[in-house]
Formats: C-alpha cells, sequence, structure tokens
C-alpha cells in the first residue's frame, strides 16, 4: 500500500506500552505515527480516577503531533498489551481524522487499513468550510 515501514511503526507503538498509565483498566495502549515530513510521534493511554477522564493513546499521540510541530498524520499504529493492533475506538477514529483524513494508513493484520473503512462519510474540517 506504501513505502512506509509500518513494521518499524508498530515497533514504535510497542515500546509506548510500557509508558501507559492504565491502572483501572490494566489494558495498556501504544501508539506511532508518522507525519509528512516524516517525524514520528508517539502516545500511551493515560487514565484518570474519573474514568471518563481517561486519555487514550491516540488522543496524546495527537498532542505530540501538534506539539512537535503539526503537519498530517500519514500513518498510525496502535497496539495493546499483546503487541497486536487494536481498532482506534469512535472517538479516537474521529481524531484521527482531523488530523490525517480519510486517506490515513492505518496499522493493522492481515493487511493495513485506511481510516476511510473505519469511520466513513465522516463530518471533518471541510463540513466547516
Ligand atoms: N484505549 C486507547 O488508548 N485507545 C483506543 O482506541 C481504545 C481504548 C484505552 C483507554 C483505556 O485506558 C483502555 O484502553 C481500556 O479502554
Amino acid at each position: 500500500m506504501t513505502d512506509i515501514d509500518l513494521a518499524e511503526l508498530r515497533q514504535l507503538a510497542i515500546a509506548q506500552l510500557a509508558q501507559s498509565y492504565s491502572p483501572y483498566s490494566n489494558f495498556p495502549v501504544g501508539a506511532a505515527g508518522i507525519a509528512d515530513d516524516g517525524r514520528t510521534v508517539v502516545g500511551t493511554n493515560v487514565e484518570n480516577a474519573s474514568y471518563g477522564l481517561t486519555l487514550c493513546a491516540e488522543c496524546s499521540m495527537v498532542s505530540d503531533l501538534v506539539r512537535t510541530g503539526g503537519g498530517r498524520l500519514l500513518a498510525v499504529s496502535t497496539v495493546q498489551g499483546d503487541e497486536t493492533p487494536v481498532a482506534p475506538c469512535g472517538r479516537c477514529r474521529q481524531l484521527l481524522f482531523e488530523h490525517g483524513g480519510g486517506g490515513l494508513i492505518v496499522d493493522w493484520d492481515p493487511e493495513p487499513l485506511l481510516l476511510d473503512a473505519l469511520i466513513p462519510e465522516a463530518f471533518g474540517p471541510s463540513n466547516l468550510a
């Protein structure tokens, strides 16, 4: 689908599992993305005693994207504790759409997916233009 090294991206996501703050669910999640300038960004889930305030791994990865200069996401990998891809939750699909659009490559097995398949007919920035 692309010459982006998704296996390498997945390894970056796996490395983030060790940083997870998930004492309530014991479900660590790691995320990694590649931006259109070639830099990589990472994130992990950060839970809260007020459960609904939990930040997903994709959320902290998007914060890392913006914090380190912005740009568009080209590909992302999100993994759970057994180091296999985990499907982004609904809110995170919307977050990823904002920063990568429907063409964003999502690491998946056996083949990568496009975000369009995970959030078809998405509401996004163009709706507000
Ligand atoms: N989680 C993520 O980090 N990303 C997702 O897309 C799915 C869910 C986290 C949130 C919570 O800390 C844990 O997984 C269990 O729901």
